[in-house]
C-alpha cells in the first residue's frame, strides 16, 4: 500500500516527539561507519567484475572549435589497447546545473580546454593512460574566445531583477550608508572520491557502479543520453564518497564506460583523475558583487542593493543563484537586486556546495560589517534591529526564524564583546588579534521522495529506496526515524540505500535530502502503526511501541505472525511553498590572527549557532556544520580556481595546489543548534542542515581580519598578498 502524503498546510503534531524508543534526535554513530573506516564499504570503483577493460579519457587542449581528426590507428598498435571511442552521446554533457535543465553542445565541438572527447579502453589502467596520452588530436580552432567574464557584454538572468521603491533616493538621503564591490573566486567542489563508473551490460539491460548524488534522476539522464529506456538502466551507488554538487548530474566517465561496455561487451570502468575531476566536472562561478546598504540613525535598513556578475558557458543554463537569501534576509523598503551572466569558454559552472549563499551571503555580510561601523553600532545588534517580520520582497510569512536566538546564543557563548569596534586593538607578539561576526542563511528546499519500509517477520525492518548517502548521515537518520516510529532499536533497521531498483527518493543534494526521505518514511511508519493498532485493538495514537513490543503486550513478532508488513512512504512538497518563505538561520563568530610582517591569517576559534528545525542526529547534524565551517575557513583564506587568461583552462587542479584547509588550519570549532520545530518545511518539523554552514561563514574571518588589523578586504579568498 502507498502512504501518500502532500503538504499543502503546516504541521503541527509533533509526533515523533511523542514516541517511546527514544532514539530520533540522538547523537549516535553512523550505522555504517565500521564499513566505511574498515574499506569494507565499496565505492564505485572497487566493484570486482570478470574480464574488466580499463578506460581513460582524452580531454580537449583547445578553448573552443572543433575536433577536425583523432588518429586511432597509431595507438591501436599499442599494447593492450582495445579501442579508441569517439561517440557524440558520451561528449554531449548531461546537466551538471539544476535537475532539469538540459545544457547543449553539438558532437565533437569544443567549449572549453579539458573538455572531454574520447575514451582510450585498454586491458589495464596503466596501458589505457599511455595511450590517452600518445593519442594525436588535431583541431580547427576558433580564435578570441571570450575568457574574462568582466570584459564580455552580460545578461541578466531572468526572474532575478527585484526593483522596490527608489534605493539611489534612499543612499542619497540615508543617514548613513554603505556602498562596496566584492570578488569572490571559483570554488572547487573537490570530493574526495574521484568521478567513477563501472558498466556491466546483460544483453540490453545496463548496470552502472558510480559515484552520484541523485539517482531517481541520473537514471533517466543515462538512459536519455544512451538512447534507451529507464527500466533497461539500474543504478548502483550505495557509498559516495562526497558530492558537494559536482554528481548532482551524470558527466562523461558513467556514459563513457557504458558505450565501451557496449561495444567491447565486457566489462568497462572509467575513473578520472583528480586533474580531470577539477578540470572538466564544474566550478563554483567567480562572483563580482555590487552591495549598496542605506540606513537610518538607528540603523535600520532603508534601501538594500545587491547586483552580481557570474559567469557560464554559452548555453548553459545554471547561474550562481548568489542573491538567493538577499531576497529576504534584511529589510528595507527601497529595493534593487539583480543577477547577470557573462558567457564566458571557462568549463562548466554549476551548482558547488550551497550555490548562491556561499558567495552572496559572505559579501553582503562584509557590506552590513561596514555598515555597523558607519552608522556606529555593534555589528549583533545592527542585524537583530534588521530582520524582518515578513519576507520584505514578497510579503509572505517566515515558516520558522532562529536568527534573533542564533545571533543572541552565539555571541553570549562565544563571549562577543560588544563594545567598541576599533581596529588594531590586540597585539600578541607579532599577531595582531580580532574578532568578527555575520549572519548565516540558506534557503530551504525539499523534494518528492518515496521509500519502502516493510517490517519483517523477524519484527526487524527493512527500509529501501534509491536515496543516497554521500557522507552526511542518510542511512543513520533512516534507522532513527523508523526506529522510532515503529520501536525498535536502531540496530534492527536495516537500510538498503543507493539502488534504483528501489522506489525513487530525492536525491542529496540543495540540503534537501533528509527532511524528503525522512518524511516518506516517517509517512510510510504512520500507515504501518495503523495497521498494527488494528491488530492490537486500539488507535494509532494510542499504541506505544517500544523495543519490539506494543502497548506492554504482543511483540511485533506476534502482531505479524509470519508475515511481513510493507508500506510505500510517498512524500511531495505541496502549495505551502508558496505561502511562506522557508530558510535555515545562524551567526557566525570568529577570532582571527593577523601576522604583521607576513600578511597570514589564521582562524584561532570559530562559533557557528544554527536554527534549522528539528535535528535528526545531534552528530551527524553537528559534523555538517563542521565542515561547513571548514568550508569558510576555506572560502575565507585559500580556495580559488585560477584560469589562465590566455585559453581559460583552469591551472590549480588538484588538492596540492588548491588549497582547501586542512586539519592544521581549524582552530577550535563550536557548534550551537538551537532548538526548533518547524511545521512548514516538511512534516517531519526538519530543515535542511548540510550546506547552512558555510553560507556567510567566510564574511566572519573577513570582519574578523579588518578588526585585528585595519584591512578591510573586498576580494575572497583574503590570501596574505591581500591583506599586506
Ligand atoms: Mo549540493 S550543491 O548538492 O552540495
Amino acid at each position: 500500500m502507498t502512504a501518500h502524503f502532500k503538504q499543502d498546510g503546516p504541521v503541527e503534531s509533533n509526533r515523533l516527539d511523542g514516541m517511546k524508543q527514544g532514539v530520533i534526535g540522538k547523537a549516535l554513530p553512523r550505522v555504517e561507519g565500521l564499513a566505511k573506516v574498515t574499506g569494507t564499504a565499496p565505492y564505485a570503483a572497487e566493484y570486482q567484475a570478470a574480464n574488466m577493460a580499463e578506460g581513460v579519457l582524452v580531454t580537449a587542449t583547445i578553448t573552443r572549435g572543433t575536433v577536425s581528426s583523432i588518429d586511432t590507428q597509431s595507438v591501436l598498435a599499442m599494447p593492450g589497447v582495445l579501442a579508441v571511442i569517439q561517440d557524440s552521446r558520451m561528449t554531449t554533457r548531461a546537466a551538471q546545473g539544476t535537475a532539469g535543465q538540459a545544457p547543449q553542445q553539438e558532437p565533437q565541438t569544443v567549449s572549453y580546454w579539458g573538455q572531454p572527447i574520447a575514451l582510450v579502453v585498454a586491458e589495464t589502467f596503466e596501458q589505457a593512460r599511455d595511450a590517452a596520452k600518445q593519442l594525436t588530436i588535431t583541431y580547427d580552432a576558433e580564435e578570441g574566445a571570450p575568457l574574462d567574464p568582466q570584459a564580455v557584454e552580460s545578461e541578466a538572468k531572468e526572474g532575478q531583477t527585484v526593483n522596490q521603491g527608489d534605493l539611489a533616493h534612499a543612499m542619497a538621503e540615508a543617514a548613513h550608508s554603505v556602498d562596496v564591490t566584492i570578488d569572490t573566486e571559483g570554488h572547487a567542489s573537490a570530493a574526495m572520491e574521484p568521478h567513477a563508473a563501472i558498466a556491466q551490460w546483460e544483453g540490453d539491460k545496463l548496470t552502472l557502479y558510480a559515484s552520484l548524488q541523485m539517482l531517481n534522476y541520473n537514471i533517466a539522464e543515462l538512459a536519455d543520453a544512451l538512447g534507451i529506456e529507464e527500466e533497461d538502466v539500474r543504478l548502483r551507488a550505495p557509498y559516495v564518497g562526497g558530492g558537494f554538487g559536482s554528481k548532482l548530474g551524470i558527466s562523461e566517465e558513467a556514459v563513457a564506460a557504458a558505450i565501451a561496455a557496449k561495444q567491447l561487451d565486457r566489462p568497462v570502468r572509467v575513473v578520472m583523475s583528480r586533474q580531470q575531476v577539477f578540470q572538466c566536472i564544474m566550478r563554483r562561478s567567480e562572483t563580482h558583487q555590487r552591495l549598496r546598504l542605506a540606513c537610518d540613525d538607528d540603523g535600520r535598513l532603508t534601501g538594500f542593493g545587491h547586483d552580481a556578475l557570474v559567469s557560464n558557458l554559452p548555453g548553459e543554463a545554471f547561474a550562481e543563484p548568489v542573491l538567493q537569501s538577499s531576497h529576504f534576509l534584511y529589510g528595507g523598503d527601497n529595493r534593487s537586486l539583480s543577477l547577470n551572466v557573462a558567457r564566458i569558454h571557462r568549463m562548466t559552472a554549476g551548482s558547488v556546495r550551497a550555490p548562491g549563499e556561499a558567495v552572496g551571503m559572505p559579501a553582503l555580510e562584509v557590506a552590513m560589517d561596514q555598515l555597523a561601523e558607519e552608522a556606529g553600532i555593534d555589528p549583533v545588534e545592527l542585524r537583530l534591529r534588521n530582520i524582518p517580520e515578513r519576507n520584505p520582497e514578497e510579503d509572505l510569512p517566515f515558516s520558522s526564524h532562529k536568527l534573533a536566538e542564533c545571533l543572541r546564543q552565539g555571541a553570549e557563548a562565544f563571549g562577543w564583546d560588544s563594545g567598541p569596534r576599533t581596529p588594531r586593538q590586540h597585539k600578541e607578539g607579532e599577531w595582531w588579534i580580532g574578532t568578527g561576526m555575520a549572519s548565516a542563511a540558506r534557503v530551504h528546499n525539499v523534494s518528492e521522495a518515496k521509500v519502502r519500509v516493510s517490517l519483517i517477520a523477524d519484527g526487524t525492518a527493512l527500509v529501501r529506496t534509491d536515496m543516497t548517502d554521500i557522507g552526511t548521515g542518510t542511512y543513520t537518520i533512516l534507522a532513527q526515524i523508523v526506529g522510532e516510529m515503529l520501536g525498535l532499536p536502531v540496530d534492527k533497521v536495516m537500510v538498503e540505500l543507493g539502488d534504483t531498483q528501489n522506489p525513487r527518493g530525492p536525491g542529496s543534494g540543495g540540503s534537501w535530502g533528509a527532511a524528503s526521505i525522512g518524511s516518506a518514511a516517517f509517512m510510510a511508519c504512520h500507515a504501518l502503526r495503523k495497521t498494527l493498532a488494528e491488530r492490537v485493538g486500539t488507535s494509532e495514537e494510542e499504541l506505544s511501541l517500544k523495543d519490539g513490543i506494543a502497548n506492554s503486550g504482543p511483540s511485533l513478532v506476534e502482531l505479524l505472525d509470519g508475515k511481513e508488513l510493507s508500506e510505500l512512504g510517498h512524500y511531495e512538497p505541496g502549495d505551502i511553498a508558496d505561502d511562506y518563505t522557508a530558510s535555515g538561520f545562524g551567526a557566525f563568530f570568529a577570532q582571527v590572527r593577523v601576522n604583521r610582517f607576513t600578511g597570514e591569517a589564521r582562524v584561532d576559534r570559530m562559533l557557528g549557532a544554527f536554527g534549522f528545525g528539528r535535528v535528526l542526529n545531534a552528530k551527524t547534524a553537528r559534523s555538517q556544520c563542521l565542515g561547513g565551517i571548514t568550508w569558510s575557513i576555506g572560502a575565507a583564506l585559500t580556495e580559488s580556481l585560477m584560469f589562465d587568461p590566455n585559453d581559460g583552462h583552469l591551472v590549480n587542479c588538484d588538492l596540492a595546489e588548491y588549497h582547501m584547509p586542512v586539519h592544521r588550519d581549524i582552530g577550535e570549532v563550536e557548534v550551537l543548534m538551537v532548538e526548533e520545530r518547524d511545521p512548514v518545511a516538511s512534516p517531519i518539523q526538519a530543515k535542511g542542515i548540510g550546506e547552512l554552514g558555510m553560507c556567510g561563514g567566510a564574511a566572519a574571518i573577513a570582519n574578523a581580519i579588518y578588526n585585528a588589523c585595519g584591512a578591510r578586504l573586498h576580494h575572497f579568498p583574503m590570501t596574505p598578498d591581500r591583506i599586506l
